[in-house]
């Protein structure tokens, strides 16, 4: 589908009823923030922009995981996603009429080194400096993730991030866009949640590449953790007056009861969920004291290592969407616990069986400005998938709204409350490739019609373009 088509099928119709009596009124009692709080939007590249192969793009391991029968619900796979590498120019001019201040978006390591190292790919080396400037000139700022989950499929061939020459992989490619692009681009984020693509993708198998164990596991992590901290000094490096952070996926944990058995396996989750990548930046190392089988991880050391784990960021970026209920199970090695799923908690719940648990936001803000070592916080990722049904054009969907308003004011008491907290994104501004999960899950303030790839803008949307609106 080409722009004018896109056009075409009615962008503009969704638009003009932005302040509709519908929406009138959605604007529930919360609180304003009138300084230099960020309110934006967040996606990642191979999530949205499809063209998987176009224009000179190496694969990933994205590209070949989605290939695997089996992996991905209905066989789905993000070669066209939501086709924002052809559509980028009427989706930004969206996020410009919804009057979105800042919108997160990921790079993707293979359209710029289709190999991963050595030479340029030109033509998308070009499409980001597109994406930026169309960005720019809507007076949108952009933040950039270096890594939100698409290596280069050549680098697996060769271990991926189990081989720790990763480490100068990842650095010459950090160094490259942070040199290109770091005029224009001052937010950056070094890495997208390092434990959901090492757990999920070299523990779990169940994310690309797909591979199991608690080897490649521990290897990818420490070499994850090595490049965060890397990736953190060669951007503060190269981009003059840059906002340099990383983001991490984090949940409130809780113990089912108050035996010492769930009592522990909580304190394990907590300690793989919300510190494993936190305190090896602060000096604190791995949280090897609460799990001692983490200690092999030492195996994959070189001398120095502590020192290079460790980095200042300017920013930590808080990703939460829930929280978690464990229990002791010695089915699940290392953390020795199970979680509690909310259906059996009579707890709200989203369409992915995500806890609604807005408080978990404060606390979780609070447990990381307690450590007194991280300058400023963002959420950088927040929101929930419904089941959308469009009626007469519109996607009244309440339960997203309500879940974004307690989060929101969640994080604004946490602000209220002294923690230096400066800025929330909804993820997501498309609806998009959810992983495994295919196209399945919804998470997006604008829906998105796969097959006409027709955008209708969510109420949800329409109440965060007015609530945002309103400072
Ligand atoms: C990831 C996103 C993902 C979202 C919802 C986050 O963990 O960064 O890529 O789509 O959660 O599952």
């Amino acid at each position: 589908m080409n722009r004018k088509e896109f056009v075409k099928l009615g962008l503009a119709l969704p638009l003009l009823n932005l302040y509709s009596k519908h929406v009138r009124g959605m604007e529930q009692m919360l609180p304003t923030v009138k300084d230099d709080f960020v309110w934006g939007v967040s996606t990642a590249a191979y999530q949205i922009e499809g063209g998987y192969n176009a224009d000179g793009k190496g694969l990933s391991i994205w590209d070949e995981f989605v290939k695997i029968k089996g992996k991905i619900k209905n066989g789905d796979t993000g070669n066209v996603a939501c086709n924002f590498y052809d559509l980028y120019e009427n989706d930004i001019e969206l996020l410009k009429l919804l009057k979105i201040p800042a919108f997160r978006l990921s790079l993707s390591w293979p359209r710029i080194f289709p190999n991963g190292i050595g030479t340029s790919n030109k033509k998308g080396v070009d499409f980001y400096h597109k994406v930026i400037d169309k960005c720019l000139k809507n007076d949108i700022t952009p933040w950039i993730t270096l890594y939100h989950w698409d290596l280069p499929n050549d680098l697996e061939l060769k271990g991926g991030w189990t081989n720790r020459d990763i480490v100068s992989w990842f650095g010459d490619y950090v160094d490259f866009c942070t040199t290109e692009y770091g005029d224009k681009v001052k937010n950056w984020m070094v890495l997208n949640e390092p434990l959901s693509f090492t757990g999920a993708g070299y523990f779990l198998g169940l994310h690309a590449p797909g591979k199991k164990g608690i080897k490649n596991f521990l290897a990818a992590a420490h070499h994850a953790a090595l490049c965060n901290a890397t990736g953190g000094v060669i951007a503060k490096k190269n981009v003059t007056d840059g906002n340099i952070g990383t983001t991490l996926s984090c949940s409130w944990i809780e113990a089912r009861s108050k035996t010492s058995k769930d009592v522990k396996a909580a304190k394990r989750y907590d300690a793989i969920i919300n510190r494993f990548f936190t305190e090896p930046l602060i000096g604190l190392g791995y949280p090897i004291d609460t799990i001692p089988s983490l200690k092999k991880i030492h195996d994959y050391y070189k001398p120095g290592d502590e020192t290079k784990l460790q980095f200042d960021f300017d920013f930590l970026g808080i990703q939460n969407y829930t929280r978690e209920i464990v229990k002791h199970s010695i089915k699940m090695p290392i953390v020795w616990g199970k979680t509690i799923p909310p259906e059996k908690r009579s707890v709200d719940f989203t369409a992915n069986d995500w806890e609604v648990y807005p408080e978990g936001i404060y606390k979780l803000l609070q447990k990381f400005d307690a450590y007194k070592k991280f300058k400023k916080f963002y959420i950088t990722e927040n929101g929930a998938s419904f089941k959308d049904v469009i009626s007469d054009g519109k996607i009244n969907d309440t339960k997203r709204t309500e879940y974004l308003k307690s989060y929101i004011k969640s994080v604004l008491k946490a602000k209220e409350d002294g923690i230096n907290v400066k800025g929330y994104f909804v993820w997501s501004f498309l609806d998009n490739f959810e992983w495994a999960e295919g196209y399945d899950q919804r998470f997006g303030l604008v829906y998105v019609d796969y097959l006409t790839q027709k955008r209708t803008i969510k109420d949800s949307g329409l109440w965060f373009s007015k609530y945002i609106a309103g400072f």
